[in-house]
């Protein structure tokens, strides 16, 4: 357990932004969790609680006055094996990335487009976590977390946690009042690449690899050179992936854009739906690649804010603003940040 007073949370948050937390806990067992929250409720502590994963969704705008939470639960167990599939529960506190790794050198299969995506276990499934056309929760049975309240441990179902598009329970309902100790994942003895998505089939081409002879390390590697090629690195440029989440609009709003912009990008949802990217947009309203003060449009993926150096919370913020505006008024459509604002 690690305790420490007036913390800087700059390698905490990817954005590299500098800010400070009154009281920083961090525990390695579920039992020194409950005993926090005990502690705390039997001395009525009410100032605020946060609990971070590897900070790679979160925008501070100031220090935050209260307790900062942070899981180093890092055991991985087998807790169910048949002849196709086994379910594995993880520690929270492991990167997502460490366990993609892990499932694919213990020929565990699923997860392979899900490769380089920071962040940790835990937050994989409050953020059900997605890319090339799979999501975390395509992958989770059930999920353990501690009520913050009580210290009461509980398992949630799948089904529990509402799970959708970047959304799930722990972000509306369950928002603030448990933390995610476990997750256990279904996974496959069988690879089944999914790769027809994102281009994913193209740079199998390019790098002159057999569909029919790939194995799990090739396309996790091939999924980890796409990422690469278009995200920046946080230790390089600060950032916290996708900003926005893409819309999903009514289809009559999605055709009355689509007469004005016949080439524009688009995923049908359902008969109703459409998904616009909004990188797509951000980059018809000129933002890609441009800066305002310290922060900035990535050059490669306008879907990503960066920080050019020395940037605050609200410098981001700012230009979050500019962009949502610009948005607003060549699209009609208001973009929402997928990072978490925390005040
Ligand atoms: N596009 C542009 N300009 C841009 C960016 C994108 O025109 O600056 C166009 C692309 O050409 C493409 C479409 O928009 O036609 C979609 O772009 P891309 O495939 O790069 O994916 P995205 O929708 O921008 C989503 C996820 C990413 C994930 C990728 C790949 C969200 C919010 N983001 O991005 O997730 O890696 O798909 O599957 O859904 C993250 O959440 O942090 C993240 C990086």
């Amino acid at each position: 357990m690690v305790v420490k007073d007036n913390y800087s949370l700059r390698e905490h948050n990817t954005f590299g932004i500098e800010a400070k937390a009154s009281r920083f806990f961090e525990y390695t067992s579920v039992d020194e969790l409950q005993e926090f929250v005990r502690e705390r409720a039997a001395s009525g502590d009410e100032s605020p609680l946060l609990h971070i994963g590897g900070g790679s969704n979160l925008l501070f705008l100031n220090d935050f006055d209260g307790t900062v939470l942070h899981s180093r639960i890092d055991t991985i167990t087998v807790v169910d094996d048949s002849d196709d599939t086994l379910i594995v529960r993880v520690g929270a506190g492991i990167l997502w990335d460490a366990w993609v790794q892990y499932a694919v050198d213990h020929r565990w299969y699923g997860l392979e487009n899900l490769s380089l995506i920071p962040g940790e276990v835990g937050a994989s499934a409050v953020q059900n976590i997605g890319a090339y056309g799979s999501e975390a929760k395509d992958f989770i049975v059930d999920v353990e977390a501690v009520n913050l309240q009580t210290g009461e441990a509980t398992l949630f179902s799948n089904e529990d946690c509402k799970y959708g598009y970047r959304d799930s329970a722990f972000k509306h309902d369950l928002k603030g009042l448990y933390a995610v100790t476990h997750v256990h994942f279904r996974l496959s003895h069988v690879f089944c690449p999914h790769i027809d998505y994102g281009g994913i089939r193209k740079a199998l081409a390019e790098r002159a690899i057999n569909e029919s002879e790939l194995s799990a390390q090739q396309l996790r590697q091939v999924i980890i050179e796409i990422r690469k090629s278009k995200l920046p690195e946080p230790s390089e440029l600060g950032n916290a992936g996708s900003f926005f989440t893409n819309p999903i609009v009514a289809r009559e709003v999605f055709e009355a854009i689509f007469r004005r912009y016949p080439t524009m990008p688009h995923f049908d949802i359902d008969d109703e739906h459409v998904k616009i990217p909004a990188g797509w947009m951000i980059e018809q309203c000129g933002w890609k690649g441009k800066d305002l003060g310290r922060a900035g449009v990535y050059e490669k993926q306008a879907l990503v804010l960066v920080n050019r150096g020395g940037a605050t919370g609200n410098d981001i913020k700012t230009l979050c603003e500019h962009i949502q505006s610009d948005v607003k008024a060549e699209f009609g459509i208001e973009i929402v940040p997928e990072v978490n604002f925390i005040c």
